[in-house]
């Protein structure tokens, strides 16, 4: 290890992260009911600008009145290009009482977005006298994003989670695609014709980079990964097949932008059992080859060492925090 310790700053679940229009007010109490481990209190792309005000006095409505037991409640405010930006900020926070946990910054460009956003957001704080601090999450989608990420990273220790957004981050960067995560049936890789000469078309998973780029910057800083939208939300199995492809790359959860899509995140991004069960057989064996004065050992035909304990208290240690939660 690094002899520069970083620590994890968020300590909650984040499985599943459903999206409720700010203008929708319909939608909040059934939100505040459901099983997602956060909720985002949209006022961005999700709010056509004639509403915009009147969604953020929603919010301000929704995070004094509605009962949010124990769910992260979280705010996805307006670009830092907007009017809206500002007013955003400072009327939700001195408005909206204790209750918001967290304010999403979308399409951060820059680390200064990001001091920004802080800096007006500590004004608020104290113009309030509020104790708990705000946490800040910051959705990665364009090319300056995912370019300047170790900035964006260190521009502010409220930072708590990191983002893909999909379908903003394609449109930045001209990729040809109308898609929301998913597959494209053009990005594919020919392969040579095989002894028989047939030759086969294997797919590509084409956010595969950014959501790798992400993973590592988000825990090079303490920042939990979560992966963004995924629109086709009648596509179960193309869901399940994204969410366990960025789970297996590290990212604690993912968004949900209907209700159907919650209860498919929390199962994806709890580790599976058969996991949990081989992790914890990796840490008894090496807890016996301890014993025996030994760093290496063999399990089920397989090398294990000390990093084989790091891998296995990931996974052990996420089964644990879902367990409590669960009890
Ligand atoms: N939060 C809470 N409840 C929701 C909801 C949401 N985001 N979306 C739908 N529901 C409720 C509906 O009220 C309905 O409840 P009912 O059965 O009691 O009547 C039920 O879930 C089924 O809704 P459905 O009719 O399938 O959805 P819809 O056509 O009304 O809305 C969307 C579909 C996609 C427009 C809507 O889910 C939505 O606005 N999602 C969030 C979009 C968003 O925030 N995007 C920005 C991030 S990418
Ligand atoms: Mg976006």
């Amino acid at each position: 290890m690094s002899f520069t310790r970083v620590l994890p700053r968020l300590d909650r679940l984040y499985r599943s992260k459903l999206f409720v229009p700010g203008s929708r007010l319909e939608f909040f109490e059934k939100a505040a009911k459901s099983a997602a481990d956060v909720i985002c209190l949209d006022l961005e792309d999700s709010v056509a600008a004639a509403d915009k005000e009147q969604a953020r006095k929603n919010v301000i409505q929704a995070l004094n009145e509605i009962h949010w037991g124990t769910k992260m409640v979280t705010m996805r405010i307006n670009g830092l290009d907007t009017h809206w930006c500002y007013r955003d900020i400072i009327d939700v926070i001195e408005q909206g009482g204790g209750r918001l946990d967290s304010i999403m910054v979308p399409k951060a460009g820059v680390g200064a977005d990001i001091y920004a956003v802080d800096m007006l957001v500590s004004q608020a704080e104290w113009a309030v006298k509020r104790e708990r601090k705000i946490g800040l999450e910051v959705i990665i989608e364009s090319a300056q994003g995912i370019e300047n990420i170790n900035d964006i990273a260190a521009a502010s220790p409220r930072l708590e989670t990191f983002h893909f957004g999909a379908a903003d981050y394609a449109a930045s960067t001209n990729m040809r695609t109308t898609n929301i995560g998913g597959s494209n049936r053009d990005y594919t890789v020919l392969t040579d014709p095989g002894a028989d000469g047939a030759r086969q078309n294997h797919w590509g998973d084409m956010w595969h980079y950014m959501h790798a780029r992400m993973v590592a910057a988000a825990r090079a800083h303490g920042i939990t990964p979560i992966d963004g939208p995924f629109g086709e939300f009648n596509d179960d199995e193309g869901f399940r097949n994204q969410a366990t492809r960025t789970a297996v790359l590290g990212c604690e959860g993912k968004w949900a932008i209907h209700p159907k899509q919650v209860p498919l995140a929390n199962e994806i991004y709890t580790p599976p059992q058969a996991e949990v069960d081989k992790a914890r057989a990796i840490l008894e064996a090496m807890a016996e080859a301890e014993k025996k004065g030994l760093g290496a050992a063999t399990l089920d035909g397989m090398l294990i060492d000390a990093a084989s304990i790091r891998q296995s208290h990931v996974i052990v240690k996420k089964a644990e925090q879902i367990e409590a939660q669960n009890s």
